[in-house]
């Protein structure tokens, strides 16, 4: 383990893993801490013979599940949990997901699931999302330049790469005391915007990993 935040991660990844149960289908999400919660699972399918089937968010998350072991399924059927990282969360559990750019499916996978864990480092926890200040969009290809017009007043910026379903990627920055809630509402209603990475949480499900390897929850 080479720093504070992996033991942070792999600390969220072991209290989440503790959480699933034998013969559950689980969401599996993209990124760093939710990397550290596919391992922490697949260990479990290893020395335990959990048996699951994993639905993973990107094409990233489905190498990490096979390398840990884990059956992976096809999205479609209901999951009994889901579990992903987060970039920022705030105190009423408003949440900016997306610097993965997998966003797309870590909704569709979070609203397949009666519950939907998310796993940070306290660094993640914050007073306002504008200590973030990116909301990334997904955009179908033909309407990105159209959108990045439309929006121009939040410094819209395109990354160079497209999302795994073939979006592109346009980070937002919102200014200073925006209403986020107002400013996704806004651009998914844009004709071509798929979706967005502003997300409602339930803080009791936030697992938030330490260096010490406690974890605690904001709520
Ligand atoms: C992926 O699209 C994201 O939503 C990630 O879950 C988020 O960016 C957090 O990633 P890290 O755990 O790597 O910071």
């Amino acid at each position: 383990m080479s720093n504070d935040r992996e033991i942070a991660w792999a600390a969220a990844g072991a209290a989440c893993a503790a959480l699933v149960q034998d013969g559950m289908r689980v969401g599996l999400g993209t990124g760093r801490a939710a990397n550290a919660g596919i391992v922490a699972l697949g260990e479990r399918v290893r020395s335990e013979g959990l048996r699951i089937i994993g639905v993973a968010t990107s094409e990233r998350s489905e190498a990490a599940a096979r390398e840990a072991g884990i059956p992976t399924g096809p999205p479609g059927q209901p999951l009994d949990l889901a579990f992903d990282g987060a970039d920022a969360i705030d105190p009423r559990g408003l949440c900016v997901k997306g610097a993965g750019g997998a966003m797309v499916r870590e909704r569709v996978l979070a609203e397949s699931a009666p519950r939907f864990l998310v796993l940070v480092d306290a660094p993640k926890i914050v007073a306002s999302l504008d200590e973030w200040g990116i909301l990334p969009l997904a955009v179908v290809p033909f309407a990105a330049d159209r959108v990045a017009d439309q929006l121009a007043d939040l410094a819209p910026t395109r990354r160079d790469e497209l999302s795994d379903d073939g979006m592109v990627l346009i980070d937002l920055h919102p200014s200073a005391g925006a209403d986020w809630q107002a400013v996704a509402t806004r651009a998914r209603a844009l004709p071509g915007v798929l979706d967005h990475g502003l997300f409602t949480l339930v803080l009791d499900d936030v697992l938030v990993g330490h260096p010490d390897g406690s974890v605690t929850s904001p709520a």
